[in-house]
């Protein structure tokens, strides 16, 4: 039997001051005043990710070439499988009219533009990513919506100038955990709410906690050797599946009152696949890095014992062809600004 290692992605460090100053200090001009910037109504222009520096290099290299392969071949079927999540992750932000709300590491936008129309007309929806490639993507969505409140940027959410006190209401779906200084970033985030503002984000749990993970790694690793899971706080998927990690660092960045709770839902495999091509969509779209080594007699042997494993997730009862629904988790936290035990100044709302 093959043994095959996760091959992480190894990135160059290259260095320049380039396009992250210039989107900070791109926001002079006639623009209209909102949340982080004065808008000129326009994007900054497509970054040259080769010759930035900064703490978030990697992952701006990474957010604009190997790592967005997966969401721009797939991005329909993710975001149907994730629905479920996504909904619950915006009733709690429980966005009202007229609010000004930041979506931060937004990738194509969903959640912006769902903010952006909860916030309706009087409000604003600004959405933040180090990809540009899923900004433009999220700035055509936009448009199709024909939605008028609402901006993309794209800017490092760790280390941008945001206007002071801008946002009522900070929301992130997956995109927190990457930050290679995860304190520094949320303080910096922490400056640009209001004083009566909230941070609603979702991150996943660790992998063992949903069944939409583990059971076809488990899968996997009878025939391969599976890396096992990072270091807790190691930048990446999983980098705050720890809940009490995560009251460590939001209490460091000068918060009170976090509130860190479990969200669980069933969700369909690759948006709703039968059994055949659930464990299909297991092997070639989830975990394809960890089978490039297996030979084609392990490969037929790993979909053979994938397909037994998924039988249970079939839902026969719900779903009349028989997709395939498991489990996920995030965790799911939720902090207030009202910090003034902390010493911290705030300015009125
Ligand atoms: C897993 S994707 C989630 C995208 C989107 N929120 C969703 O739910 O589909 C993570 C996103 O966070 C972005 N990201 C990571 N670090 C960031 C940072 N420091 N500043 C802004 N965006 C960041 C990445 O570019 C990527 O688009």
């Amino acid at each position: 039997m093959e043994s095959a290692r996760l091959r992480q992605q190894q990135h160059s460090e290259s260095v320049d001051s380039g396009y992250l100053k210039n989107a900070i200090l791109r926001s002079g001009g006639q623009g209209q005043q909102i949340g982080c910037a004065q808008w000129t109504g326009l994007r900054a222009p497509p970054h040259d990710h080769a010759r930035t520096q900064g703490p978030e290099r990697r992952q701006i290299k990474f957010w604009n070439e190997a790592g967005i392969a997966y969401y721009f071949s797939h991005r329909e079927a993710i975001r149907a499988e994730r629905a479920p999540l996504t909904r619950r992750l915006i009733e709690k932000a429980a966005a009202t009219a007229g609010e000004r709300a930041l979506d931060i590491g937004c990738g194509f936008g969903d959640v912006t533009i769902e903010l952006a129309r909860l916030v309706g007309p009087n409000g604003f929806a600004l959405g933040v990513d180090l990809s540009a490639p899923m900004l433009e993507k999220a700035e055509e969505s936009a448009r199709a919506a024909g939605l008028r409140n609402i901006r993309f940027e794209n800017i490092d959410a760790q280390t941008h100038a945001f206007q002071e006190h801008a946002f009522e209401l900070l929301v992130s779906q997956s995109g927190v955990m990457f930050f290679a200084d995860a304190v520094a970033a949320f303080a910096n985030l922490r400056s640009t709410l209001r004083r009566d503002g909230r941070i609603i984000f979702a991150s996943w749990q660790w992998r063992e906690r949903s069944q939409s993970i583990a059971i076809p790694l488990n899968v996997v690793a009878q025939f391969i050797d599976v890396p096992p899971p990072r270091p807790p706080g190691t930048p990446g998927q999983f980098g705050f599946a720890d809940p009490d990690l995560i009251r460590k660092i939001l209490d460091s960045a000068g918060f009170v009152e976090v509130t860190v709770e479990d969200m669980r839902e069933k969700l369909p495999v690759g948006g709703g696949l039968t059994l055949d091509d659930a464990a299909e969509w297991f092997l070639s779209v989830e975990v394809p890095t960890l089978l490039a080594k297996a030979d084609s007699a392990i490969r037929s042997e790993i979909g053979r014992t994938m397909r037994n494993a998924l039988r249970p997730y079939q839902d026969r009862i719900r779903s009349s062809n028989g997709v395939c629904n498991m489990a996920r988790e995030c965790v799911c936290a939720r902090v207030n600004q009202i910090s003034s035990t902390k010493g911290l100044s705030l300015p009125g709302a």
